[in-house]
């Protein structure tokens, strides 16, 4: 069985058949090789795979596919485009310069998630940040650049 869904992905209209118990990560990943969106534990507990749905942070492995339909998605492949430049991101040019990821695996969840933190826009202090953050967790212990690259976004 598949059902026919419209998603806007990273700025591209798409129509899209999926099974109704697909996944959007796997959607992303599998179907349309967007495989910068990470799977990490598959159960809403690690956030590697966040990305923006309608500009929100979600966990794309608890969200079915069909339930986002009319949705806009933005993964880390289309972060770029949200700050309308060429370039990278600022926040994936903080990331860099503060030397914010050790292996990387959940850099892409952390992006999105963080851009999620910047346009909801009520993390001010470190404090704030770091409990905006808290789904995203980093097995290489990066917290505290991932933080002072967010914070420096945030100014
Ligand atoms: Fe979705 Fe871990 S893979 S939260």
């Amino acid at each position: 069985t598949r059902v026919e869904i419209s998603l806007t992905i990273n700025g591209e209209a798409r129509q899209l058949q999926v099974a109704p118990w697909t996944t959007l990560l796997d959607l992303l990943r599998e179907q349309l090789d967007l495989t910068g969106t990470k799977k990490g534990c598959d159960h809403g507990q690690c956030g590697a795979c966040t990305v923006l749905v309608n500009g929100t942070r979600v966990n794309s492995c608890l969200a079915l596919a069909v339930m986002k339909d009319g949705a806009e998605i933005t993964t880390v492949e289309g972060l770029a485009k949200l700050s309308g430049g060429n370039g990278l991101h600022p926040l994936q040019e903080a990331f860099v310069a503060h030397d914010a990821f050790q292996c990387g695996y959940c850099t892409p969840g952390q992006l999105c998630s963080a851009a999620g933190v910047l346009s909801e826009g009520h993390a001010k202090s470190r404090d704030e940040i770091r409990e905006a953050m808290s789904g995203n967790i980093c097995r290489c212990g990066a917290y505290t650049n991932i933080v002072d690259a967010i914070e420096d976004v945030m100014q």
